[in-house]
């Protein structure tokens, strides 16, 4: 296994927060801790802060990502977005099937592939979510759950595709709870992940793929889960939303 051949991503997850004003602020912030990063910084902001935080961070080594994207090119789809409307704005990444979207927003694994697909073949990077909750992983089935997520999820993706991808691995009890995996049960299920990705597409694609962390990812935490043999980034949350504690993050990722 040779780290080496992956890149690490480091991806702020804003969620519902920061309006237009407040993202330009915070953008400013980051714009300074990005030059001096040795990995991919990319911040995954609301729809609307999308064209002033791409203009902003243009000639930056900040990367603009959406949370979602629909996988429809166009139509009767109302409140929805699609890759080709992101792509002309400039985004790069996008987050697809975060356990929020599956939570409260009947997201599945099939539509996860469908929105993925759409977002790969218009040459967005998806950054694709997998997890289990408390109770599954109480149950003895995160393995098995996660097997699921992966194999539906990415179905229909050749090796080439996956050039274009992202798996982060976001246990749900750890989302936003400050509760994190350990750094051995985490490193477990990204070990996992990368052992379906060879049977699915190779092992050549599984080790050059990019798997993150993400679950009440901070400064503390970050460089210890970060120097784990199959983690090769984060998607943070709460710590991606204060200037200081993702500087830490992305400091760790540069290392
Ligand atoms: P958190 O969120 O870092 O606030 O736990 C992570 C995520 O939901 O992507």
């Amino acid at each position: 296994m040779n780290k080496d051949k992956r890149k690490v991503v480091i991806a702020g997850n804003w969620k519902m927060n920061k309006t237009p004003a407040e993202a330009a602020v915070l953008i400013n912030e980051l714009k300074p801790i990005a030059e001096q990063a040795d990995c991919d910084v990319v911040i995954c902001v609301p729809y609307v802060d999308i064209p002033g935080a791409v203009a902003l961070c243009e000639g930056s080594n900040v990367c603009v990502g959406a949370q979602n994207v629909h996988f429809e090119q166009s139509g009767a789809y109302t409140g929805e977005i699609s890759a080709e409307m992101l792509t002309e704005l400039k985004v790069s990444h996008v987050v697809i099937g975060h356990s929020e979207r599956r939570q409260y927003f009947g997201e599945t694994d099939e539509t996860v592939c469908l929105r993925a697909t759409a977002a790969v073949k218009a040459g967005l990077v998806a950054i694709v979510c997998v997890g289990e909750t408390l109770e599954q992983r109480e149950a003895g089935i995160t393995e098995e759950l996660i097997a699921l997520q992966i194999k539906r999820g990415l179905s229909g993706f050749t090796a080439d595709m996956m050039k274009n991808v992202v798996i982060a691995y976001e246990p749900v009890w750890a989302i936003g709870t400050g509760v994190t995996a350990s750094n051995e049960q985490a490193e477990e299920v990204c070990a996992f992940i990368r052992k379906k990705l060879a049977d699915m597409f190779g092992e050549a694609t599984a080790e050059a793929t990019t798997i993150q962390y993400g679950g009440s990812m901070n400064p503390k935490n970050a460089a210890d889960l970060l120097d784990m043999e199959n983690i090769d980034g984060g998607l943070i949350g709460g710590a991606s939303l204060k200037s200081a504690d993702f500087a830490v993050i992305v400091g760790a990722g540069s290392r």
